[in-house]
């Protein structure tokens, strides 16, 4: 959503937020206001929108044109909007702002906040060896121009090297090195998607995947995690058959946020299924090395693949560090060229010296994985524990792998618990962020990327708001009788 925001939308977007909990006995100005602010501060109302007219936005709303009137000067007021007589309002943010590593706008002095929003871990102790062992590898490039749009050859190779390991044949010539495994979407996306083709995305899904799709203008449909097992499967095919979309971009290993792990005869089917809708699938193996508890991960969803149906991305940032910004993107040898191709056109190349450190922390693969399993695995647990013990109303199933939980909360308050978890330095990311229309609120995600003590004071924070979440008291909306 760029450029302008149609009423219907906003209303969308803004679900209940007439009875959202703790809105105490604000007028309904207010309130519409501070849902608006709430929308802008995570991220699911961009800046510089143009907000739906008035009259439009109150048809849309069922409210009367002067609580918009009214809502819309607070926001001014506030700095949240600029208008310009004739020609609408823009979003904005007042000044002391800044994009949080989530995308979300936090203000600057949160050093001390417990970020929740961030589902990536600090670097691991081996980081600062493999970048000194990098910088001596150097001078093997600096004759050369330092160009390589498919990546460095050594990287390239240990790259190749792990899928081999998996259980998938790959060459060199298969691997395009990224900065990051959501340039690596953006690239495929690029590539394989017209402006307004249709894009198959698990719901809940990554928002940042949200965010590129809705960059590339795709047209998004859902299929809807459940249940234990996430994905139904005659639902998942189904709808691959039916709509026939042009991608599907999927998660299958420790899913973000739910953390499911797709089973191998699901993963066959899958790739049959969209063979013959003429579908491509995008597989994001992001976390792929996390799993715990001695899970085993099934073959790479490429494994099933024939066709050449299959383009699968992944990166350093969950086992690694997210701050290398290298990821990669693994597909036949021609798709390979074609993507090399489009890259020039973006961003030319990926850092030679980056991609060196990526080589020597491979080369570690083994020892450093192992220690962050272990490391996440403790953090889950203590995840767990605090939220057993304070919030046992909520519910949880344990992920096996990846960085996250997937909360179902006692109520559709995750907005809300968000907004007012800001206040006592702890920052969420909202069940609505991830999915598309201001649903999800009775679901929370928790990422258990932070030291253990971290995690139960965050804990403790949060249960002591959403007890007073409910004492704040419902509000009970009332069907306005005037439509402007
Ligand atoms: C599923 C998924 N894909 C992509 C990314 C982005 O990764 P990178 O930092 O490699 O761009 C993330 C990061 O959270 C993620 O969870």
């Amino acid at each position: 959503m760029t450029g302008q925001v149609r009423g219907v939308q906003l209303a969308r977007l803004l679900g209940q937020w007439h009875a959202l909990p703790g809105r105490r006995r604000s007028p309904d100005y207010a309130a519409l206001a501070g849902s608006v602010r709430g929308l802008l501060a995570d991220g699911r109302l961009p800046l510089g929108v143009r907000l739906p007219a008035e009259r439009e936005l109150a048809e849309a709303l069922r409210i009367s044109r002067t609580t918009v009137t009214a809502a819309y000067r607070q926001l001014r007021e506030t700095g949240h909007l600029a208008s310009r007589r004739g020609a609408g309002s823009w979003t904005m943010l007042p000044g002391n702002h800044r994009v949080a590593s989530t995308g979300l706008w936090t203000p600057l002095d949160d050093r001390e906040m417990l970020d929740l929003g961030v589902a990536a871990l600090a670097a691991p102790p081996q980081l600062l060896s493999a970048a000194r062992a990098a910088t001596e590898d150097l001078p093997r490039y600096l004759s050369g121009a330092g160009y390589h749009p498919t990546g460095i050859i050594e990287l390239r190779e240990a790259v190749a090297d792990a899928y081999t390991a998996r259980g998938l044949p790959t060459s060199a010539d298969q691997i395009m090195v990224t900065s990051g495994t959501q340039h690596a979407l953006d690239l495929v996306l690029r590539l394989a998607l017209a402006p307004g083709g249709t894009v198959l995305v698990e719901s809940p899904t990554y928002p940042n995947a949200l965010a590129a799709l809705a960059g590339r203008r795709a047209r998004i449909t859902t299929h809807g995690l459940a249940g234990d097992g996430g994905w139904e499967p005659d639902l998942l095919l189904g709808s691959l058959r039916q709509t026939r979309p042009k991608l599907a971009y999927l998660i299958p290993e420790f899913q973000n946020p739910t953390g499911h792990l797709m089973p191998a005869w699901l993963r066959e089917r899958v790739v049959a299924a969209a063979h013959a809708a003429g579908t491509d699938l995008i597989i994001d193996e992001s976390f792929v090395d996390l799993s715990m508890d001695g899970t085993e991960v099934p073959p790479p969803v490429a494994t099933y693949d024939r066709h050449s149906r299959v383009v699968s991305i992944g990166g350093m940032s969950k086992p690694y560090w997210g701050g290398l910004r290298i990821g990669w993107i693994r597909a036949s040898a021609p798709q390979v060229q074609r993507l090399a191709a489009v890259r020039v056109g973006v961003d030319m190349a990926s850092p030679v010296l980056d991609q060196l450190v990526a080589v020597h922390l491979l080369a570690d693969a083994e020892a450093i994985v192992a220690d962050r399993r272990v490391q996440l695995a403790v953090q889950r647990d203590a995840l767990l524990g605090a939220l057993a013990r304070q919030l046992p109303e909520w519910r949880v199933t344990v992920p096996r792998g990846g960085v996250t939980l997937w909360a179902e909360l006692d109520g559709p308050v995750s907005s809300a618990l968000a907004r007012a978890a800001e206040e006592v330095g702890v920052r969420l990311a909202p069940g609505p962020r991830f999915g598309l229309d201001g649903t999800l609120e009775r679901f929370l995600r928790l990422p258990f990327t932070l030291p253990a003590a971290d995690l139960v004071e965050a804990v403790g924070r949060i249960a002591a708001i959403r007890y007073d979440l409910d004492r704040a008291g419902r509000q009970r909306w009332r069907e306005p009788a005037v439509i402007a």
